[in-house]
């Protein structure tokens, strides 16, 4: 029988996010160092059989019902499609998606449908690859327009993911919405939050989801979404052009930093080498890779995971003097 991952203030987490590699193919300002991290030793890395069973135990003693796999980067992981095939498998199965930077995803998308993967969010900040690059500091613009257009033949949908950075990629954000929304996707702009390498995150520079609002609202019509949010860190809105009324479809804007949605999180993390994160911005992990190499029974594993989630704090507290950027760069949690 399932009992869940109940934390003190009584928010139940049935979302698991699953970092699947700290390794990333881009090195973008707000997530990574210009010369990357060092890379985690290969045997402290969870392998295809220890996720497959931390699945399971997530599943069925503990509730889960969406997992997503995150990174660095899942697809550099050459056994991601068994691993999606493994999660497919459980009963009761759970939704299963993934974000990706979606560079050489074009030659796996096919395979990973049909593994079982039900939908992806892809990372595009751009459409100009000068600033693609100096973004990403990778010319990988081209790679990922490729692998969003193989998800688009696969997948019924398809998120894109955007974090606007002030005098890089602000300037774009309309044109990158109308690029979306002409292709059916639903964009979201995201708050960039204080997980960079560089801690040089600066709220005051920070583009904030009121000025995204204002910003699209010269171009389109925005109206809240009549559908609940449901725990989701997207507020959606319905967008319309301005001239015709024409509906044109939907953008996301998460707000993480001036309207946090951590009252309704529903969320734990597990990080490549086997830790619960309770929170994106956890100081403390519960290794659970550790036991299970060393014979711990699933429903030892599960408690260790459920007593895991009693440390959540209530929010993020970036607003706290007291706030302590997380070690872990938005590269190795996964987002
Ligand atoms: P769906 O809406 O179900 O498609 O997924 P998602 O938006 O939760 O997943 P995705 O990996 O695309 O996440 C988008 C962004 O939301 C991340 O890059 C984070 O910036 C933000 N985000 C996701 N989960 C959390 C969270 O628990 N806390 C905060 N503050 N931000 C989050
Ligand atoms: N703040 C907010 N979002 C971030 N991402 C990476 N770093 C940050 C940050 N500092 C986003 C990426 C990707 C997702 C996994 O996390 O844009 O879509
Ligand atoms: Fe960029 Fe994602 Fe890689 Fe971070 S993990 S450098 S956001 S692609």
């Amino acid at each position: 029988d399932v009992r869940g991952l109940v934390d003190t203030f009584g928010r139940v987490a049935t979302d698991l996010r699953v970092s699947l590699t700290d390794r990333c193919n881009l090195r973008c300002t707000y997530c990574m160092p210009a010369d990357g991290l060092p890379a985690l030793a290969r045997d402290k890395v969870m392998t295809r059989a220890e996720i497959a069973r931390l699945m399971g135990i997530a599943v069925r003693d503990l509730g889960v019902r969406q997992v997503r796999f995150t990174g660095g980067e899942p697809l550099l992981r050459r056994d991601l499609t068994e691993i999606v095939a493994d999660v497919a498998a459980l009963d009761p199965r759970p939704e299963i998606s993934l974000t990706t930077n979606a560079v050489g995803l074009d030659s796996r998308a096919q395979a990973l449908r049909d593994a079982g993967l039900d939908r992806v969010n892809v990372s595009l900040d751009t459409l100009d690859p000068d600033t693609f690059a100096r973004l990403a500091r990778r010319p990988f613009l081209e790679r990922t327009l490729a692998g969003i257009e193989a998800a688009a033949r696969v997948f019924d949908l398809v998120k894109i993911n955007a974090v606007l950075v002030r005098g890089v990629n602000l300037d774009h954000a309309a044109d990158l919405l109308s690029w979306c929304l002409e292709r059916g996707f639903e964009l979201r702009f995201i708050e960039q939050m204080p997980l960079d390498a560089d801690h040089a995150w600066d709220r005051t520079a920070m583009v904030t989801a009121a000025e995204v609002r204002e910003l699209l609202g010269e171009r389109f019509t925005l109206k809240p979404d009549a559908e609940p949010r449901d725990g989701a860190p997207a507020e959606r809105f319905v967008v319309r052009s301005h001239n015709t009324g024409e509906r044109l479809g939907r953008v996301g804007i998460i707000a993480s930093v001036t309207e946090p949605f951590c009252g309704d999180c529903r969320r734990t993390r597990l990080t490549a080498e086997g830790g619960i994160r309770d929170c994106l911005f956890a100081h403390t992990e519960t290794d659970l890779l550790r036991p299970l190499r060393e014979g711990a029974p699933d429903d030892v594993v599960a408690d260790l995971w459920r007593t895991a989630m009693w440390g959540k704090r209530a929010g993020h507290g970036m607003d706290d003097a007291s706030f302590v950027q997380p070690e872990r760069t938005m590269s190795a949690i996964g987002g």
